[in-house]
């Protein structure tokens, strides 16, 4: 997708002093704590992390308190990610304390609209393929869970591309 920069959502955040930004997929132990890692790595790269707050949750209640998976930990550690999140489970209140929510893929999406107080706060989610450069293939960031090392390995492309497309079109 190559529109990233015409996100309505993330337009209007733009150069905002602070932005908070909320991961979603479905289990918070694969996909999203990596995107959280992944972000904060960029933030900080860009000495702009004050201006951040960044986390993650899962739509289910299968992991809670667990660290993310150990295979996620082992592929994101060997590109320099420290991933120590503990898992939590999404609710309603994150539509309030959040400026972005960001969703890894079409079920995720379904659940968290079916969530969000309200029509405006429905507005909050975003899809994190849309910001992604090699989504020519991929409109939702696969779930890699019961995939090989080749699944974790994909994700990692997917999400490093796509925070950097998001945290440019944020600056
Ligand atoms: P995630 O992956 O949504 O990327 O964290 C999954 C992790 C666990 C399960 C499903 C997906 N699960 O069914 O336990």
């Amino acid at each position: 997708m190559t529109n990233f920069n015409e996100n309505q959502t993330v337009y209007s955040l733009r150069g905002k002093d602070k932005i908070k930004i909320l991961f979603v997929c479905l289990g918070n132990i694969c996909r999203s704590p990596a995107a959280e890692g992944v972000m904060k790595a960029i933030v900080d790269e860009n000495n702009d992390s004050a201006r951040f707050e960044i986390d993650s949750a899962g739509t289910g209640n299968y992991h809670i308190g667990d660290l993310p998976d150990h295979r996620m930990r082992i592929h994101a550690q060997r590109r320099g990610y420290n991933l120590t999140h503990r898992c939590r489970q999404v609710n309603p209140s994150d539509f309030e304390d959040f400026d972005l929510i960001v969703a890894m893929d079409e079920s995720n999406r379904r659940n968290l609209q079916r969530i969000a107080p309200t029509l405006e706060d429905e507005k909050k989610i975003i899809m994190m393929a849309d910001f992604a450069d090699l989504a020519t293939r991929y409109d939702h960031i696969p779930d890699p869970y019961y995939e090989g090392a080749e699944g974790f390995e994909l994700v990692l492309d997917l999400l490093e591309s796509a925070c950097n497309n998001l945290y440019y079109a944020l600056k």
